[in-house]
């Protein structure tokens, strides 16, 4: 599949078949994670793969949408803000690192032929105490990986000229 054509086919699924995703399928997935660039190189994030049946019914108190846990693996994503880099005025680059990662995951995923939906609206707290993260790391992002089950809601966009500034605002 071409770059044109996998920015494309990738939709938000939500609705998986329970068929197991291979090992090596899932590394190959990581390994694209893995190589994303972060600012100043600095890699500060982590992935948890969820795939054990009891920790999986524990975390639906962190996100109880019946489709989400379809899925046969769910993908945490995780920052260390203490460990990104950080501008002058004081911003840090944790979330944007963290985005590229999951993107670059979330495409990978989708040239395996498997379906994923970008998910932030989970309890953080929640995750964090089920899941044994340190307390200085953030949980910014989770998408379930699976072969897609149903069809995707309906493609909208803004059209171009409503996003795209020439020269200046
Ligand atoms: C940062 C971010 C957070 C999102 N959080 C959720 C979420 O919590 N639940 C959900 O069902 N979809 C979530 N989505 C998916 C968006 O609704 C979806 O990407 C958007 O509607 C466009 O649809 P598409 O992904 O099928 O192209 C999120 C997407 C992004 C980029």
């Amino acid at each position: 599949m071409d770059f044109q054509e996998l920015i494309r086919v990738r939709r938000s699924v939500r609705g998986y078949r329970p068929d197991p995703i291979g090992e090596d399928v899932l590394v190959r997935i990581l390994g694209a994670g893995r190589i994303a660039p972060t600012a100043c190189n600095l890699q500060p994030f982590h992935l948890i793969v969820l795939t054990d049946a009891e920790t999986r019914q524990r975390m639906q108190a962190a996100y109880a949408r019946d489709w989400f846990w379809t899925a046969p693996v769910i993908l945490v994503g995780c920052a260390e803000p203490a460990k990104a880099w950080k501008r002058a005025d004081g911003w840090c680059a944790a979330e944007i690192d963290l985005a590229i990662v999951m993107d670059h995951i979330i495409l990978a995923a989708t040239e395996e032929g498997l379906g994923t939906c970008w998910v932030c609206a989970f309890d953080e707290a929640k995750t964090k105490e089920i899941l044994g993260i340190p307390s200085e790391v953030r949980v910014l992002a989770m998408t379930p990986l699976g072969y897609p089950d149903g069809i995707p809601r309906p493609f909208a966009r803004k059209r171009l000229e409503n996003l795209v500034h020439r020269e200046r605002w």
